[in-house]
């Protein structure tokens, strides 16, 4: 992909409410699907992330956390929807019991905790959110990797502070 969509967000530091709120904004632009990449440590608020994007989506079941089962999913509006947890993967091609190849045709949305552990087996991001510790709150960054990921971002752009 061209670098030319390499865009980023100022870092900001958040709380955890500030945090859901911003991934509820997101959440608005993402009816047509792509896939996002979240990164950090252990704990560094990547679930939180993902549950408010999904539960703004309008996912309705109680959304639990894909850390034993790998991936949950569900369908919103006819949008697939998977939410990955990667950590307990120890080589990529056990991804291929998780038949992710199949998304490769359809219109889908892809939330990936531990990306890096999937290689190439992941579909490749649109958007990375980088999530670190910062005391008692969060640090959070935002690339894109894609038009589609710029294009969320031009969105999201001077909405994140406060
Ligand atoms: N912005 C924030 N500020 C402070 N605490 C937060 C923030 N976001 C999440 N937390 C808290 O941090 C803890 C860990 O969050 P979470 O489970 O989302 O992390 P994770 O990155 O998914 O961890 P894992 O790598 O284990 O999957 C939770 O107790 C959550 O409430
Ligand atoms: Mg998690």
């Amino acid at each position: 992909m061209s670098g030319r969509f390499k865009t980023e967000l100022d870092e900001v530091e958040l709380d955890e409410a500030g945090l859901v709120a911003l991934a509820q904004r997101l959440a608005g632009r993402l009816e047509d699907g792509g896939v996002i990449h979240l990164r950090g440590d252990l704990g560094a608020g990547k679930t939180t992330f993902a549950r408010a994007l999904l539960g703004a989506l309008g996912v309705g079941t109680r959304i639990k956390s894909p850390t034993y089962s790998l991936i949950e999913s569900y369908e919103v509006r006819g949008l697939p929807i998977h939410h990955l947890d990667l950590y307990r993967i120890a080589a990529p091609e056990e991804l291929e019991f998780l038949g992710l190849s199949d998304l490769a045709v359809a219109r889908f949305l892809l939330l990936a905790e531990w990306p890096e552990r999937g290689g190439d087996a992941l579909p490749a991001p649109d958007l990375i959110v980088h999530l670190a510790h910062a005391g008692p709150r969060r640090r959070l960054r935002l690339e894109s990797e894609t038009a589609r990921g710029a294009r969320w971002l031009g969105i999201l752009s001077g909405q994140t502070s406060g």
